[in-house]
């Protein structure tokens, strides 16, 4: 794995300011954080930079108030939560630059901690402006990303601002970039991925990129009746980008040059419509009616997948393989969560899992806990397993 440099690599910090760019990007209604879980990711990075006698502090964004200040997308509400968490006070800059933040900073006492309005109220912050990274790195004598899940932006306050101060991988970012690496950079053969979710079209270079690199690849969720219709299945009234086949085809192909096994379904769970406690139905691909809907891998399938794990070292996931919203279209990504996760915990896999909807169905599959590791990234997930450069991370790295 490519190194970067730590906390462990900061030197004595005592009395000095560091600049922690967090993803506080958090779910909020009516002004409250419906879950705190990126608040939590922070922590030991703000913790451990407060036991070394720095102050903290916090850049985040929150939504995308594209260069203006909108009120509604203050990060102010976060700060009570905040407090909850760290057991501290936290005091709110109403600026991230300039006299607000420098008087705010100025007035923290060692291990202190204030979080500073959102970074994208200024356009120099998405249009990664050197002069606004300036402004930034003139409040602190170092700089912590700790935002993996904000590091495939260019934006100052992930990227410019490695180039103004001494740069480190906070805690959070440090363990994700380790179990990324477990995954997918280094991993221990034969490695197996899942890809879900609904649409081919959302993840094409994700399966283009994998089946260079994996020894068995599982298709599930919508995008999986595209692959199927593409064999010359009818799936009935699934969802289903018919105009996809050939693209589908095409990643078989790359796959079978590869030598990357597909697992695609051989048998579903059909119903009239998604609705909870729905008459439902396992078919065989060749038994799906006119007006069936596919909404979930069928039991063959599923049994399938797990033996796919017992014969892996490692597994990367992404994406849900039914309707897991819904029951009883949990069942196929219940059944594969929960043998991945008994894998995990005897030490015979390395799980790793993340992007958008995968954490969800891992929480409603009660696993979270029990995989190596969970990501809570989205898009950077998402980038990192198409093997795109994440431009937070290489700053990190240069
Ligand atoms: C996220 O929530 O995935 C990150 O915070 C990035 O947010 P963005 O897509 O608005 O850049």
């Amino acid at each position: 794995m490519t190194s970067f440099p730590t906390l462990d690599d900061t030197g004595p910090i005592a009395g000095q300011t560091a600049l922690v760019r967090v993803d506080f990007n958090v779910p909020m209604e009516d002004g409250r954080v419906t879950d705190d879980t990126r608040l939590r990711v922070a922590l030991p990075t703000i913790q451990r930079l407060r036991d070394a006698g720095a102050k903290v502090a916090l850049l985040a964004h929150f939504d995308r108030p594209k260069g203006k200040v909108v009120p509604a997308m203050s990060l102010k509400p976060v700060v009570d939560d905040l407090e909850r968490l760290l057991g501290a006070p936290v005091r709110f800059a109403e600026d991230c630059v300039g006299e607000a933040a420098r008087a705010v900073l100025d007035d923290l006492d060692a291990g202190g901690v204030a979080l500073l309005e959102n970074v994208r109220f200024h356009p120099g912050e998405e249009a990664n402006d050197p002069a606004f990274a300036a402004q930034l790195a003139a409040l602190g004598q170092l700089y912590v990303n700790d935002a993996f899940s904000a590091a495939h932006r260019a934006h100052a306050s992930t990227e410019g601002l490695a180039h103004h101060l001494p740069a480190f991988a906070g805690e959070s970012m440090r363990r994700e970039l380790e179990a990324l690496d477990k995954a997918l950079g280094t991993p221990v053969k034969p490695v197996l991925g899942i890809v879900g979710g609904s649409k081919v079209s959302t993840k094409l270079d994700l399966l283009q990129n994998l089946v260079t690199k994996l020894d068995r690849l599982a298709i599930g969720g919508g995008m999986a009746n595209t692959f199927l219709h593409a064999q010359g299945v009818d799936v009935g009234a699934s969802l289903c980008e018919k105009d996809l086949a050939d693209t589908a085809r095409d990643i078989m192909a790359a796959a079978r040059r590869a030598d990357c096994e597909l697992l695609l379904p051989v048998d579903v769970v059909v119903a009239k419509a998604v609705k909870p406690g729905i008459e439902a139905g396992v078919r065989a691909l060749d038994r799906i009616a006119a007006d069936d809907l596919i909404l979930d891998a069928g039991p063959e399938t599923a049994a399938r997948l797990k033996r796919a794990m017992d014969l892996s070292k490692t597994l990367i996931w992404n994406g849900p393989l039914g309707v897991f919203e819904v029951p009883p279209f949990d069942a196929a990504t219940v059944a594969a969560a929960q043998h991945a996760a008994t894998l995990a915990k005897a030490g015979q896999l390395t799980a790793v899992a993340g992007g958008g909807d995968t954490v969800a169905a891992l929480n409603h599959a009660g696993v979270v806990d029990d995989m190596t590791f969970v990501s809570t990234a989205g898009g950077a997930f998402l980038e990192w397993m198409e093997g795109k450069p994440l431009p937070g991370v290489d700053a990190l790295t240069r």
